[in-house]
């Protein structure tokens, strides 16, 4: 640990995460007796993104469009000018973007996947090819849409459950090298960079993996895009682990890594702890080319389907990204849910990442094959356990193949996010506990099955079924073992 860590060590050793923040507002949970939540889990067609909300004891979802914001994004709301064209909160968003990624341009979108829209629609042509890190699921939908292929280099220990690698999320130069070499440089839509690595952990970048890239991109003409989506947390890792950036501000960092790329995204649901998105740029061209998406699908030019009062907060986030007692928060607390999870011997993927803490579906499961998605089970079996949603994040979250065959994916995780701010240490502790119970279990929970499965993003609204009455055996043997926590 240097001087940057947010965590703070106890008298007795212990390093703990501190919230440095009060809670001013609160909101009830419900937590409801185990054959409610199997009921519950049952209609939602074991789809965790299908339950309601009150079915839910601790959102673990996400944490897109539901960090808690600060006191002073909910005084900035009340400030804000309303008004189809010219408002007053654009100027003011768009200069805090200029400031804070030294960029000349900014374009409001409605939210990160609508940025991906206006740029895979501008630059990638049928049969090009985008390289990235890894992809994101919408993003690589889009890519998909227009034509083109998506191509990963992830560095090979990113694709290892269990490791101790700093930057999981680095590129694997060689790998890029080859596929540029591959397919020819002119076939390249361009180079995605996603910080903080959604998909495989929410592991980060380097800020000199960042810099390698963009500087073999420039050398091949290649345009760079960054997805800013979980910059926080990979802002947080860089000051922790990269040591040439440990005595360097927030700010400075944010400002080189911006300098590396043609184009920067960011879903404004996650970085910003508001709702919208946006997409900077310092190219007068292709500024001019994405622009003309904007009013035809986001809305006019200074709103970009926002609201005006989303646009002020997501303004006074952005700034307080660069306290690192504010971006320490998601990655302290995911960190003790790891710890606690793995001295229950519960897997997960180590070292512990942004976003939210992951387990390792295949091998807490290693008996469901990933053809009966493995993850999504764990997914349900923990709701059933607990009432804690969680998301699945593996073959479930894959496209099949055009010929109909499932495209199995690299791991099988379920993502417990930690949406910053939101939750406590006793309710961290909670989520450990219930998912030892489980994992002590683990020989009850099978497989699912599709009964309603969508063409595209499956993942999202596609319903299935337990093989065999697995759910309902657990269910009981909650009930046996916790007779006092129905
Ligand atoms: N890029 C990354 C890295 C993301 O994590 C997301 C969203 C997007 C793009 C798309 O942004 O949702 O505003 O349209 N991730 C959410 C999640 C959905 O739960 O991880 P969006």
């Amino acid at each position: 640990m240097n001087q940057n860590s947010r965590t703070i060590r106890f008298f007795s050793g212990e390093d703990i995460p501190m919230e440095m923040h009060k809670v001013r507002m609160v909101q009830r949970l419900t937590l409801l007796p185990v054959q409610e939540r199997l009921r519950a889990i049952r209609e939602a067609g074991s789809n965790t993104f299908l339950l309601k909300n009150r079915e839910v004891f601790l959102d673990m979802l996400t944490d897109s469009g539901v960090n808690a914001m600060s006191d002073r994004q909910y005084a900035a709301m009340m400030l804000a000018d309303d008004s189809y064209a010219g408002s007053e909160t654009f100027f003011r968003l768009e200069a805090v973007l200029q400031n804070f990624f030294g960029t000349d341009f900014f374009l409001p979108a409605h939210q990160g996947r609508a940025c991906e829209n206006i740029i895979a629609g501008t630059l990638v042509k049928p049969g090009s090819t985008a390289i990235m890190n890894y992809h994101f699921t919408t993003t690589k939908a889009h890519v998909v849409r227009f034509g083109g292929v998506v191509e990963e280099v992830i560095g090979e220990g990113g694709l290892q459950v269990e490791s101790d690698a700093p930057f999981k999320g680095d590129f694997d130069l060689d790998k890029l090298a080859d596929v540029v070499g591959r397919v020819g440089a002119q076939n390249v839509s361009f180079i995605r960079v996603e910080s903080g690595t959604n998909l495989v952990g929410g592991q980060p970048v380097s800020l000199q993996n960042m810099k390698e890239v963009s500087a073999f991109a420039r050398g091949q003409g290649i345009l760079t895009v960054l997805d800013a989506s979980l910059l926080a947390d990979n802002l947080y890792f860089i000051k922790l682990r990269e040591q040439a950036c440990f005595d360097k501000s927030t700010a400075e960092i944010v400002r080189e890594m911006a300098s590396l790329f043609d184009i920067i995204y960011f879903s404004g649901r996650k970085l910003g702890c508001a709702r919208g998105g946006g997409i900077c740029t310092s190219n007068r061209e292709l500024f001019m080319q994405m622009r003309d998406m904007v009013p035809l699908f986001e809305g006019f030019l200074t709103y970009g389907g926002m609201s005006v009062r989303e646009m002020e907060a997501m303004a006074v986030g952005i700034e307080e990204t660069l306290d690192m007692d504010v971006i320490s928060q998601t990655p302290i607390f995911v960190e003790a849910l790891a710890k606690e999870l793995i001295q229950k011997g519960v897997p997960v993927v180590t070292p512990p990442g942004g976003l939210g803490c992951h387990v390792d579906a295949g091998r807490f499961l290693p008996h469901v094959p990933q053809t009966q998605y493995p993850a999504g089970a764990l997914a349900a079996a923990i709701f059933i356990a607990g009432g804690v949603r969680g998301m699945e994040r593996g073959t479930l979250s894959e496209q099949r193949e055009p010929d109909g065959s499932e495209h199995l994916a690299s791991m099988e995780l379920v993502r417990l996010a930690v949406p910053k701010r939101v939750f406590t240490l006793s309710q961290i502790k909670y989520v450990a506990d219930r998912l030892a119970w489980l994992h002590a279990n683990r020989d009850l929970i099978g497989g699912l099955e599709f009964i309603e499965e969508p063409k595209t993003l499956r993942f999202f609204l596609g319903k299935l079924r337990p093989i065999g009455d697995w759910q309902q055996q657990l269910a009981d043997r909650f009930a046996q073992d916790m007779p006092s926590q129905l």
